[in-house]
């Protein structure tokens, strides 16, 4: 692959980072996953609106534009001949010259970077037809999820448990309420009606989960935003996530308990279909 590094495209065996970077130390840095659909990109400006907030909520300083951030995202799919995928962009509060808790100051350069992730079969992806199974785990997440950092330690533990226990993936619970999944938004549907746990710092504010529920607004599709249980959702009708890579999909179990027939529901397939079809 070509990657870009701080102004620079390189393949990605040259790519370096210093042993002292802030993200690589700290976890000191933010990130974003934008998607690729037949060689173009999907919701890039809304991706790019959460970078922006991201990095200010962080005081982390990058003077990259939205055109020019959109320039390196369309080089790089291009010199990389991605037709399904992502785009992965990263930008660290870059490095002082050695271990410090206190940020370098203020004028050190962030650190960049972005690679592409080509990931033929994300549309036409066998577990939507088949649905997935979640468990759930304790949320013992920081209380920032809104600010998409590459803190994600206890993300991927919680991924590691749910492929333990032969499942696809977990569902974060904090007071008894699912906040959502380890890298996607949640959602239940009961008597025709959506429920998702509304936006705060609780949950990151998916680019997806926005675009998804307008869509469901626009086909006269009743939705309620609220955090709801795992008992709630073992009584619902379907489930499903929503993220960036997966776009809109289908859950059928949940803790075990089996969800309706057992099959991808009707709400879901028709979101998925939708949101694909929109983003083409
Ligand atoms: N994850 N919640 C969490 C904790 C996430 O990590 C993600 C995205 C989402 C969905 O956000 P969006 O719809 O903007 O992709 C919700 C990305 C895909 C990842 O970490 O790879």
């Amino acid at each position: 692959r070509t990657i870009y590094l701080n102004g620079t495209y390189m393949p990605e065996e040259e790519a370096t980072v210093s042993i002292f970077d802030r993200g690589f130390v700290m976890g000191d840095a933010v990130y974003e996953v934008t998607c690729v659909l037949d060689g173009k990109l999907t919701e890039f400006d809304g991706h790019m609106a959460r970078l922006e907030r991201s990095l200010k909520e962080l005081e982390i300083v990058c003077d990259i534009t939205r055109e020019e951030w959109l320039e390196i995202h369309r080089k790089l799919i291009e010199l990389n001949g991605v037709e399904e995928g992502g785009v992965y962009l990263q930008v660290s509060r870059g490095t002082a010259g050695d271990r410090d808790f206190h940020y370098p100051p203020a004028g050190t350069p962030p650190t960049v970077v972005l690679y592409t992730q080509s990931k033929p079969g994300l549309v036409n992806d066998p577990k939507a037809d088949k649905g997935i199974k979640v468990i759930s785990v304790p949320d013992l997440r920081w209380h920032r999820r809104d600010i998409k950092t590459v803190q994600l330690l206890y993300a991927s533990m919680a991924k590691m448990a749910a492929e333990k226990a032969g499942k696809d993936d977990a569902w974060f619970v904090e007071d008894g309420y699912v906040t959502e999944g380890s890298s996607n938004n949640c959602y239940i549907v009961k008597g025709g009606k959506i429920i998702t746990r509304d936006l705060s710092h609780d949950i990151l504010h998916g680019i997806t989960r926005g675009s998804v529920l307008k869509m469901a607004k626009e086909a006269q599709m009743e939705i309620e935003e609220r955090p709801f249980t795992i008992d709630e959702a073992q009584a619902a009708d379907e489930a499903f996530y929503t993220s960036a890579s997966a776009f809109v999909m289908p859950i059928v179990e949940v803790d075990g308990v089996v969800l309706g027939d057992g099959k991808p529901g009707p709400v879901s397939k028709r979101l998925r279909e939708i949101y694909i079809d929109e983003s083409r």
